[in-house]
């Protein structure tokens, strides 16, 4: 019943982006991203389609109506006909309009020395250092979830040994200045717990959501040639190329695809009909609490799933702009403690802070993806639910 992998692109954040870059102004890549500007989600999903990858124009075979019939499209033209019939544009994706933004040599971390490895480890739930004779002073903290914006932050420990937090600050410095910070994760396995639901009839796989925000589906098309060759060939991909967005920026598109709510009105004038009205207003939006709702991560978590939710960015879906987000999240196992740590005043220490500058070969999305992996191999025997 569930479909083992969500692949999802999300296009058209520009607000969201705007300011992110300008907090977040090392990851150097979105901007690449952002140029990029239609409006299309896409998303690939597991299972269904044989798609013979080597000729991928024949993936896209002429698309019949959505609904209703062409018959009687032609039969009757009636302004109802706008719901019946929808042509759809056939791209090229390396048309000459768009050719020119095109840089496929862009190297987000030209500078970076990949002999520069962390010298300090978080292994099996005990913090250490590479190399024990380094004429350097290490220390460690823990970070724990607090709030969406807070973080509830551990004393420094100076003396290597366990540490029960999945984000952890090690930090070394010579001769009194710090020279070396680092944000460490893991996930510390939590007992299972009974589905609510009856779930033994049924097979469940765990899912895994690999969100790009924001990516046109015609820029995935030329930035992730081999991802999506890889999915389509090995994975049984599905494309849905003209998944289109429901709002201006992440938050009615992340409202859409947790809760399954409507933050923008729907507007329908063009085919004179009436106006679709919003679920949700701006106010209840912003400054209600969302934990109570009814969201992808309950409806896992009620079949006994274990959730993860990653966002690499302090402010994220549901707290942008200066909104509550979760009180206490719904989710087993939420990173935002590290987005604290790396964003936010008085959290992360500067050199902390600076160790995804671009020296170290460590993008943000690599912070993500780690703590995924670490994820999974937490629970080798239960079904999980990761959205990253
Ligand atoms: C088209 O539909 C209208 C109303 O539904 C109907 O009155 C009319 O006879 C139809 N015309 C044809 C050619 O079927
Ligand atoms: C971590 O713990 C496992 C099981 O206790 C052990 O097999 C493994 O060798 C340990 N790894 C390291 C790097 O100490
Ligand atoms: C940190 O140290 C202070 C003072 O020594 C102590 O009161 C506090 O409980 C410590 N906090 C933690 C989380 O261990
Ligand atoms: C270490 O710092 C002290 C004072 O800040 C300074 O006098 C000394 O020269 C430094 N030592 C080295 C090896 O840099
Ligand atoms: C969610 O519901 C529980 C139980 O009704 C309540 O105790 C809690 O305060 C609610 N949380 C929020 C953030 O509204």
């Amino acid at each position: 019943m569930f479909t083992n992998i969500i692949f999802s692109v999300l296009k058209g954040f520009s607000s969201r982006m705007t300011s992110k870059l300008e907090a977040v102004h090392f990851i150097p890549w979105r901007a690449l991203i952002v140029t990029g500007c239609f409006v299309t989600y896409f998303i690939i999903l597991g299972f269904t389609m044989l798609v013979p990858v080597l000729t991928p124009q024949h993936y896209f075979v002429a698309h019949k109506p959505i609904f209703g019939s062409s018959r009687q499209t032609i039969k009757n033209i009636t302004k109802t006909d706008y719901w019946d019939k929808c042509e759809l544009p056939v791209y090229d994706f390396y048309d000459e309009e768009i050719l020119s933004y095109v840089e496929p040599n862009e190297n987000p971390i030209p500078y970076c020395n990949p002999d520069y490895k962390p010298i300090t480890t978080l292994i099996n739930g005990s913090w250490g250092l590479k190399y024990q004779r380094m004429k350097l002073e290490c220390r460690s903290r823990c970070h724990w979830h607090k709030s969406e914006r807070v973080n509830r932050i551990g004393n420094w420990s100076y003396k290597p040994g366990p540490v029960n937090c999945e984000v952890l600050e090690a930090v070394c410095a010579k001769n009194g200045t710090d020279v070396y910070g680092y944000l460490h994760t893991q996930v510390i396995p939590t007992p299972p717990k009974e589905p609510k639901l009856e779930n033994k009839q049924l097979k469940q796989y765990d899912v895994t959501v690999i969100l790009l925000d924001s990516l046109a589906y015609s820029q995935a098309r030329r930035s992730l040639p081999r991802t999506i060759t890889y999915m389509s060939n090995h994975m049984d991909a599905v494309i849905f190329p003209y998944i289109n967005k429901v709002g201006d920026n992440s938050r009615p598109n992340g409202a859409a695809l947790w809760f399954g709510k409507l933050l923008e009105k729907l507007d329908r004038s063009l085919f004179d009909e009436g106006n679709v009205a919003p679920d949700w207003t701006q106010e209840y939006m912003c400054n209600v609490f969302k934990d109570n709702e009814t969201s992808l991560f309950h409806e896992f978590q009620k079949y006994g799933y274990k959730t993860l939710l990653a966002e690499d960015w302090a402010e994220g879906t549901l707290n942008w702009p200066n909104c509550r987000g979760f009180k206490k999240p719904p989710i087993d196992h939420y990173m935002r403690p590290f987005q604290n740590a790396m964003e936010r005043k008085y959290h992360g220490v500067e050199v902390t802070k600076n160790h995804l500058n671009g020296d170290m070969c460590r993008e943000y999305h690599h912070t993500l993806l780690d703590y995924l992996g670490q994820f999974l191999d937490a629970y080798p025997d239960q079904k999980k639910f990761s959205w990253v």
